[in-house]
């Protein structure tokens, strides 16, 4: 296939960027999309001319990197894909594909198609600890977990932190992704113990980062790869009651 790519440059965080067009052809139907960056790469290498910088690390859906706009579209036309696991059968030859950076004030780009996704990591290091029992690991019999909330945990622990919620939200809202790390802890009961009070204190590190406010538009579940729900965003909503309520008579 012969592509027509346009790609976001921008050099360093202080630097204006713009889209360039690269041609690109002999691209395969099977490459991934990251594969067609590759190749564009080696292009550009072999010309003297700076390679396009962007986030991939496992290339198998599972780390959350390699995440882009294409066409405008976080991660991509597929629905429940990652850009490593989107391939160029998506695509058709002739097409024009416009590839971005995420956009939001909490993400800011920090090269290319690269931006800065640690305001995530503050959040999770705002959650504090989880309640455990120090020692030797207990057997796991000894802690009957109820079959449904194991599966709530683990329906919330697929989030990979990609960031697509926030760039499909037009808030930039983060509580999705919030939303999702709350719910996989409170779920369990190793995390139960300080429910409340974690999901009051990722709110306002959320808040402090700079995303937005949730307004229910539901773009953040459209787009996640994993297909993460809102409904975890209505439990956080809960928590966060909660949590209110427990400091105000504290
Ligand atoms: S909730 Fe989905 S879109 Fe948001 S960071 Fe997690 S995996 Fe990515
Ligand atoms: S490179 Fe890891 S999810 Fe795409």
């Amino acid at each position: 296939m012969k592509l027509t790519l346009h790609v976001w440059r921008q050099k360093s965080p202080a630097e204006a960027g713009s889209m360039v067009t690269y041609p690109l052809d002999g691209v395969s139907p099977d490459m991934s999309f990251l594969e067609m960056l590759d190749t564009l790469n080696e292009t550009l290498i072999r010309k003297g001319e700076e390679p396009v910088a962007f986030d991939q690390d496992c290339r198998e859906g599972i780390c959350g990197s390699c995440s882009m706009m294409i066409n405008g579209l976080a991660h991509g036309p597929e629905r429940g894909c990652t850009t490593c696991q989107l391939h160029m059968r998506s695509f058709k030859d002739g097409d024009h594909v416009y590839v971005e950076p995420w956009r939001a004030r909490a993400f800011p780009v920090l090269k290319d198609l690269v931006v800065d996704r640690s305001a995530f990591d503050r959040i999770i290091q705002s959650g504090g600890f989880v309640s455990v029992n120090t020692g030797g690991a207990p057997d796991g019999n000894t802690l009957p977990i109820p079959k449904v909330d194991q599966e709530r945990a683990m329906d919330a622990a697929a989030c990979i932190g990609c960031g697509a919620c926030v760039a499909a939200c037009p808030n930039a809202s983060g509580m999705l992704f919030l939303a999702a790390k709350v719910g996989h802890l409170g779920a369990m009961p190793q995390g139960k113990t300080e429910r409340h009070d974690r999901a009051k204190k990722m709110v306002a590190q959320h808040d402090r980062e700079g995303f937005g406010h949730c307004t229910n538009i539901n773009e953040c579940e459209a787009a996640c790869p994993k297909e993460i729900s809102t409904q975890f965003i209505a439990q956080l909503n809960r928590d966060f009651a909660a949590g209110a309520v427990r400091a105000l008579v504290k």
